[in-house]
């Protein structure tokens, strides 16, 4: 297939495309690089240019006919969208809709949607499934939803066939160490501890350890970058099989609090992960954990990568030797 990768210089968005050419798709990325690392695309086309710019994706879609397209863009940081909410609006419902009007015009017929646990909000059960209420805690989680919701309707309307993947905490890296994850500047957990653990200067902080859990920390559910690539693969497929929208919760299934994730750190790396404990981060949840029968059953989705150690191998391998 030709697919365009919206995002695809991105942390998720650059394994997504390495996966696709793999694969024996051909991949254009649109990118307009203010996240994204233009050295992380490799194995496709680069055409930069913002996802809120609708003369730019015309002139892109128009060019070539695409039978797919994957939509990464976006700002993605909790913290900072309770401090910038109308720019999370901005960008993520508003690079959306012109995505999705984009697509009309030029005749695409088929979206992968990054979505996330944050839509789910504050979880009302140990571990969450497609059923569970929608009700996002902060402007980052309300802002997957509402695309969400305009891909439904247009889904409804046009006839678009469309998958959204709701991510769990992607973690981990390309294992040959060719991509990874570099933020700047880098909020997530596991480049943050790997940093503490390798080099001097701040340590690590804990953002809160007074939460209702076993040991007061927060606990996500871990998943290989990797295999949220391999699931995007299984929903080109099923979206050839089956019309309208289709939603599914990725992730591995088991939670791991900040300082077990801190452990097995220092267990991959052999060294001591320095930290502190500091105050809790606003928007942050207590406990988040993907129940993926449904991926795992429609789209024949099973984790490579099921423990955290093996995860965090190859984000250290990363982190001993970036490339970008
Ligand atoms: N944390 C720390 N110290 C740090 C960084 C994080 O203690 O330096 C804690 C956070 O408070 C949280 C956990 O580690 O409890 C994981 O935090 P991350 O920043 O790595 O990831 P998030 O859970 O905030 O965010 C991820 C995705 C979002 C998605 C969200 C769902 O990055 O896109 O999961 O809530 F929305």
């Amino acid at each position: 297939m030709r697919v365009l990768v919206a995002g695809g210089a991105g942390y998720i968005g650059a394994h997504m495309v390495r996966c696709l050419a793999e694969n024996g798709h051909a991949v254009t990325v649109f990118d307009n690089l203010s996240s994204g690392h233009e050295e992380a695309v490799r194995w496709g086309r680069l055409v930069v240019g913002d996802v809120l710019d609708r003369s730019a994706l015309d002139a892109v879609l128009r060019g070539d006919h695409y039978d797919a397209v994957m939509h990464f863009c976006a700002r993605s940081l909790v913290g900072e969208s309770m401090l910038q909410p109308l720019a999370y609006y901005r960008n993520n419902v508003g690079g959306t809709l012109t995505l999705l009007e984009a697509m009309r015009a030029a005749g695409v017929e088929h979206i992968v949607f990054s979505s996330s646990a944050a839509i789910f909000g504050q979880p009302l059960s140990e571990c969450i499934d497609e059923g569970h209420p929608l009700a996002p805690i902060n402007p980052y989680g309300a802002s997957k939803w509402m695309c969400e919701q305009m891909i439904e309707d247009a889904v409804r309307a046009f006839g678009l066939r469309a998958v959204a993947l709701r991510y769990f905490n992607a973690a981990g890296a390309d294992p040959q160490g060719r991509l990874g994850e570099s933020h700047r500047p880098e909020t997530h957990l596991i480049p943050n501890m790997l940093r503490a653990a390798r080099e001097q200067g701040e340590p690590l902080q804990i953002f809160g350890d007074d939460y209702p859990t076993g040991d007061g920390t927060c606990i996500r559910d871990y998943v290989h970058v990797d295999d949220l690539a391999e699931a995007h693969l299984a929903a080109l497929q099923l979206m050839q099989r089956k019309p309208g929208m289709h939603r599914f919760n990725l992730g591995n299934g088991t939670g791991f609090s900040v300082r077990e994730v801190i452990a097995a750190g220092e267990r991959v790396s052999g060294q001591k992960v320095r930290y502190t404990v500091a105050a809790r981060r606003d928007g942050d949840p207590a406990v988040l954990v993907a129940a993926s029968r449904h991926a795992r059953e429609i789209l024949g989705w099973k984790p490579f990568y099921a423990d955290i150690e093996g995860i965090i191998e190859t984000a250290w391998r990363w982190h001993c030797a970036p490339r970008y």
